[in-house]
C-alpha cells in the first residue's frame, strides 16, 4: 500500500510554503524513493469560507484515515469575526483532538550558518541538537474544575487544576524514551516535585518506565525552573528533555528563541500507537503561525514547513537517511548563504520563499 500523507495548507502563507514541499514530495515520488499518495484539503479561515466550519467532517475523516498530515498554518484578521467555534484556531484544536495527539515534539537545532542570529553566544548554540518533548493533551490547561467564582465578600476566584494520570504519565515517558533511544540516549525530565504532586507522580512513573523499560536510557530529573535557567546557560546539556503541558509550553518557546527564527522552526504532535499496525497518528506543523503581513508578497521563510516533513519522513515513514540528507541540504544552503528576509542580516533578502525551496531541493539531488 502507498504511504498517505493529507495536505493542510491553511491560510496566508501556509500555501506558500506547502508548495514547496509539494514540490519536493513530487521528486521524491518521481525517482522512485517515496511512494506517497497525496490528498489535499482545507482548514481554518479557508474552510470556513468554503463549507462554513473550521474544518470539514470529511477532511477531518481524511486526517483520521491518513499515515501522516501536514498541516500550515491557520488565522489571519479577515476571520477576526467569525462565530468562536468557527474560529481558524478550531479547526487544529479539533484534529489535535480528534487524532488523540498527546506528544508534541519541538526541535531546537541551530544551525552553524545561523548562530549568530541566537539570542545567545555562538558558542553556547553551534552545533545544538535537542529535542523537547511536551505533553500536549492534560495538565492544568485542561483539569476540571476550571472557573471564576465570586465568593460571598464579593471576592473573586480563579481556579485551575493540573492534574496527570498514572497512565498519561507513562505514554508521553515512553515517546521521550524511544526518542532518546534513536537519539543520544539521554532524557532529563523536569516537573516540580518540591511544591507539587503532579510532579512527585510525574517523577516516580518516569523512574519506573525509565528503569523497568529502558535500561539503555540515561535519565535525570530536573526541576523546571532550573530546567529554564539550563537551557539559556549552557543547552547543549541536553539530548531529549520530557516534561508537561505547561512547562513544555514555556521551556520549548525559550529553545526557540535559542536558534534564531520563527521560521525555521518545525514540530510533530503524536498519538498512541495503532494497537494493529503500531503506527501512531500524526501531524507535522511548523511552529510559526500564518503571518498574514507578509502574506502573498514571497517573503515567506519554507523552511519550518520543509523541516516539518522532514520530521515526518524521519516519524512516520523510518525513512531516517532521506530525512538527514534533507536537513544536510537545508544547512548547505544556508551555509551558502541563502536568506529570506527573516533570517537575513538587516533583513536584506537573498531569495524568496520559491527560490528558498528550489534551491534546498537542487542541494538534496
Ligand atoms: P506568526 O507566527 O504568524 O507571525 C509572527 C511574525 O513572524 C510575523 O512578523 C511574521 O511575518 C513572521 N513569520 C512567521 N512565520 C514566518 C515565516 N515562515 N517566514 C518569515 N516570517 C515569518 O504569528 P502572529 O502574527 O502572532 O499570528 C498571525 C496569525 O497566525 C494569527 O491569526 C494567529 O492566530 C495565527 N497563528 C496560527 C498558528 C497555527 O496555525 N498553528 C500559530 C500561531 C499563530
Ligand atoms: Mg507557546
Amino acid at each position: 500500500a502507498k504511504n498517505s500523507l493529507f495536505l493542510l495548507p491553511g491560510d496566508g502563507i501556509g500555501p506558500e510554503i506547502m508548495a514547496e514541499v509539494e514540490t519536493i514530495i513530487a521528486f521524491l515520488n518521481r525517482k522512485g524513493l517515496t511512494d506517497f499518495s497525496l490528498d489535499r484539503g482545507l482548514v481554518g479561515g479557508s474552510a470556513y469560507d468554503a463549507h462554513g466550519v473550521a474544518i470539514s467532517e470529511a477532511d477531518m475523516a481524511k486526517a483520521l484515515a491518513a499515515d501522516a498530515v501536514l498541516f500550515g498554518a491557520v488565522g489571519g484578521p479577515k476571520w477576526d469575526g467569525v462565530p468562536y467555534d468557527c474560529r481558524p484556531e478550531a479547526g487544529l484544536l479539533r484534529l489535535r483532538k480528534d487524532l488523540g495527539l498527546f506528544a508534541n515534539l519541538r526541535p531546537a537545532i541551530c544551525y552553524p550558518a545561523l548562530a549568530d542570529a541566537s539570542s545567545l553566544k555562538r558558542d553556547v548554540v553551534e552545533g545544538l541538537d535537542i529535542l523537547i518533548v511536551r505533553e500536549l493533551t492534560g495538565g492544568v490547561y485542561f483539569g476540571e474544575p476550571k472557573e471564576i467564582v465570586t465568593l460571598e465578600n464579593g471576592e473573586k476566584r480563579a481556579v485551575d487544576t493540573q492534574v496527570y494520570t498514572t497512565h498519561e504519565i507513562e505514554r508521553i515517558a515512553r515517546v521521550a524514551f524511544d526518542l532518546a533511544k534513536a537519539r543520544n540516549g539521554r532524557v532529563s525530565s523536569a516537573e516540580k516535585r518540591n511544591v507539587m504532586k503532579s510532579g512527585v507522580l510525574w517523577n516516580q512513573v518516569v523512574t519506573k518506565i525509565g528503569r523497568e523499560e529502558y535500561a539503555d536510557v540515561k535519565l535525570d530529573h530536573i526541576l523546571a525552573d532550573n530546567c529554564a535557567m539550563q537551557l539559556v546557560r549552557y543547552p547543549k546539556q541536553f539530548d531529549v528533555i520530557l516534561t508537561d503541558n505547561l512547562f513544555g509550553d514555556v521551556l520549548s518557546d525559550i529553545g526557540a528563541m535559542l536558534t534564531g527564527s520563527l521560521g525555521m522552526l518545525p514540530s510533530a504532535s503524536l498519538g498512541a500507537p495503532d494497537a494493529a499496525t503500531g503506527k501512531r497518528k500524526a501531524l507535522y506543523e511548523p511552529v510559526h503561525g500564518s503571518a498574514p503581513d507578509i502574506a502573498g508578497t514571497g517573503a515567506a521563510n519554507p523552511i519550518a514547513m520543509i523541516a516539518s516533513f522532514g520530521m515526518a519522513l524521519r516519524y512516520s515513514f523510518g525513512l531516517i537517511d532521506l530525512a538527514g540528507k534533507l536537513d544536510e541540504a537545508i544547512a548547505r544552503v544556508l551555509g551558502k548563504g541563502l536568506r529570506t528576509k527573516d533570517i537575513a542580516q538587516k533583513g536584506e533578502a537573498t531569495v524568496d520563499t520559491r527560490a528558498m525551496g528550489a534551491a534546498i531541493l537542487a542541494e538534496f539531488e
